[in-house]
């Protein structure tokens, strides 16, 4: 009998172990501890919680809404087509904090399935030719494997975009 609890308690103290090594997101507080990153370093949070490999839309990619909406196939494209020429508009890169969070884990049976997330953001910038504030709001949809990025959405308001990287078009 005592040695089959014994048996049984290496049984589990293996399997806890295994299932650790396959980092996943199992909270919503661990989600929200990740994605605060962002607030301190996009950078980090960009390197440690998204795939290099990513599909990030930031919309409309279709309509090319504004100079950085399009399909993004991997990380360095987005950061250098998307986040470098964005950021090249204001003093300093833009401060993002987290508004709200929404957080889905897979069901029970699929316990590998993917961590689909809602990040909402606010951006905060000043304007590199007059220093004026600007300010912009996010909404980002993230489906995490493990706990990196696979697929993130952003949806956001383009005539703001616009507003700091076409300073010379008319807002009509
Ligand atoms: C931000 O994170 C990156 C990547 O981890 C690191 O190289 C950089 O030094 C960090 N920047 C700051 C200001 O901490
Ligand atoms: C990423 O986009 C490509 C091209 O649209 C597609 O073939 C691929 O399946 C997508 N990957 C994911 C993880 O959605
Ligand atoms: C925008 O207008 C300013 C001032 O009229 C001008 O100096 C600048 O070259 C223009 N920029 C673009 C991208 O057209």
């Amino acid at each position: 009998m005592r040695s089959s609890q014994l048996l049984l308690f290496l049984v589990l103290a293996l399997l806890t172990t295994l299932s650790h090594c396959e980092k996943r997101f199992t909270t919503r507080q661990q989600v929200y501890d990740a994605c605060k990153v962002i607030e301190t370093n996009t950078t980090a949070f960009l390197e440690d919680y998204v795939s290099p490999s990513v599909n990030w839309t930031v919309t409309n990619p279709t309509r090319k809404t504004t100079p950085i909406a399009g399909d993004y196939l991997d990380l360095k494209s987005f950061v250098t087509q998307a986040l470098m020429p964005l950021d090249a508009f204001f003093e300093e890169p833009l401060r993002l904090t987290i508004v709200d969070l929404i957080t889905q884990f897979p069901k029970k049976e699929h316990p590998d399935g993917l961590v689909k997330v809602c990040m909402e953001l606010r951006g905060r910038g000043n304007l590199k030719r007059d220093g004026s504030p600007w300010e912009n709001y996010y909404s980002w949809v993230l489906h995490f494997k493990g706990t990196k990025a696979i697929l993130v959405r952003a949806y956001l308001d383009s005539a703001l975009v616009n507003i700091a990287m076409l300073p010379n078009r008319t807002s009509s």
